[in-house]
């Protein structure tokens, strides 16, 4: 398996500019690497910081920080470090094929499978999230929540309007309807924000997850389906239907400024993991009565996993500290501050359901309810090599428009990483 991330000299100069939180009394220190700088993503890493200073107060938090939604920027920064033997004390990693395949292959990684014992994690998380994170019988980081990646945002107002309503479902052709019906009243159905490309390639894992269902998901990721079979082939002329009705600026826009134009009623859909909850929450919107979801068209029965986890890294130049941190991570008073915040949900089954409102609950029951799927977007599903390759198609993709063209290169891609592993 082939990391692809450049390790450019701009990289080590990012690395250099964290801005530093707290104040340092007594010299205890943290240095956490994570790419949530969005109002909803920064205020929900404040809270947790918060829930670490009770735990493990007077310690000088440094907030390492790149930002770039789902990390696309921050990867490479934290690649540099950590080849360059620089490593924060612990950094946020998707579990699967990002945590065990590009940091615990590398040996960057220290296990932390005695914190969960002493702890009792092993008890109150679900054994199928441990094991994407478990190699060899250690496990190498705890998540602080779980996204659902397979979303679709609106705004509440804008549907009313035009006479739009949504139910607990919706099909594809339900929404081309909507979609028309907004364009003729002159409102740009869908928002997209790819001046990060993944943006879009999620837009397009979504509507491949629509398309082909959970079995088709775990066919794919197993060999069992090719990635030019007819389904994915029809994903992609639905996905180029869809970008027929986005937004004209699209990719001067960065998600979370595409979450913007939908609660100012620009535009009226957008497809986005849950984070986008955070922006909502963040700008006082209400469940419910200023936005609603539902499940992006076809996926109802589905839940892509888009979880955040932190790490211990191996020769952390602050281990004590970053293990409180660590046992932060995975408490429940952090899990309930955090989450609510963040759009994501606790991974604790413990967890009060009282304390999260209208959009928590439902991610809650269908976390328990619908068929579990990793994201490839969000680096879970395929190794790095095969999410670039990805990325790539969909900038080709968004300009030519060529369903043959996509498949192709995924199928390609797929041959390369089974080589390469
Ligand atoms: C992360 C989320 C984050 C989102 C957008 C995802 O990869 O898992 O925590 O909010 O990217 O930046």
């Amino acid at each position: 398996m082939k990391l692809r991330f450049p390790l450019t000299a701009l990289a080590f100069l990012l690395a250099a500019q964290f801005p530093v939180t707290g104040f340092a009394a007594g010299g205890k220190k943290l240095e956490v690497f994570s790419w949530w700088t969005s109002g909803g993503e920064a205020a929900a890493l404040d809270a947790l910081f918060q829930a670490y200073r009770k735990a493990d107060p007077g310690v000088e938090i440094i907030n390492a920080t790149v930002a770039g939604g789902g990390g696309s920027a921050a990867r490479p920064v934290l690649q540099a470090r950590l080849a360059g033997g620089n490593p924060p004390d612990t950094w946020q990693s998707h579990p699967g094929w990002e945590l065990l395949g590009q940091y615990v292959a590398a040996n960057y990684c220290e296990p932390i499978t005695d914190i969960y014992q002493s702890e009792g994690w092993d008890k109150v998380v679900p054994k199928g999230l441990i094991d994407l994170m478990t190699k060899d019988g250690q496990t190498y980081a705890v998540l602080v929540g779980v996204h659902r990646g397979n979303v679709l945002w609106y705004n509440k107002k804008v549907l009313q309007k035009n006479g739009i309503n949504v139910g607990d479902k919706v099909t594809f052709d339900e929404f081309f309807a909507a979609a028309e019906k907004l364009k003729s009243a002159g409102v740009t159905p869908l928002a997209v924000g790819d001046s990060g490309i993944w943006a879009s390639s999620q837009l397009f894992e979504n509507t491949l997850l629509g398309t082909v269902g959970p079995q088709g998901w775990t066919a794919l990721f197993n060999g069992k389906m090719a990635w030019d079979d007819p389904k994915v082939k029809q994903a992609a002329e639905t996905y180029g239907k869809m970008l027929g009705y986005q937004n004209s600026d699209h990719s001067a826009l960065t998600w979370d400024q595409a979450v913007k134009a939908v609660m100012e009623g620009r535009c009226a859909f957008t497809s986005m993991g849950d984070w986008a909850y955070g922006e909502f929450a963040k700008a006082k919107l209400k469940d419910n009565e200023d936005f609603g979801w539902v499940a992006h068209p076809g996926t109802d029965a589905a839940f892509i996993i888009v979880a955040d986890g932190f790490t211990l890294a191996k020769g952390a130049p602050h281990r004590d500290e970053c293990v409180a941190w660590l046992k932060t991570c995975g408490s429940k008073d952090a899990q309930e501050a955090f989450n609510p915040l963040k759009g994501s949900i606790p991974t604790r089954t413990d967890a009060d359901k009282s304390k999260f409102g209208p959009y928590h609950n439902w991610s809650m029951t269908a976390f328990g309810s619908a068929q579990l799927v990793p994201s490839v977007v969000h680096g879970e599903a395929a190794p790095a090599a095969f999410q670039q390759a990805l990325n790539d198609a969909i900038t080709t993709f968004v300009v030519d428009k060529n369903a043959n063209n996509l498949t192709q290169a995924l199928v390609q891609a797929a041959k390369e990483s089974e080589t390469a592993q």
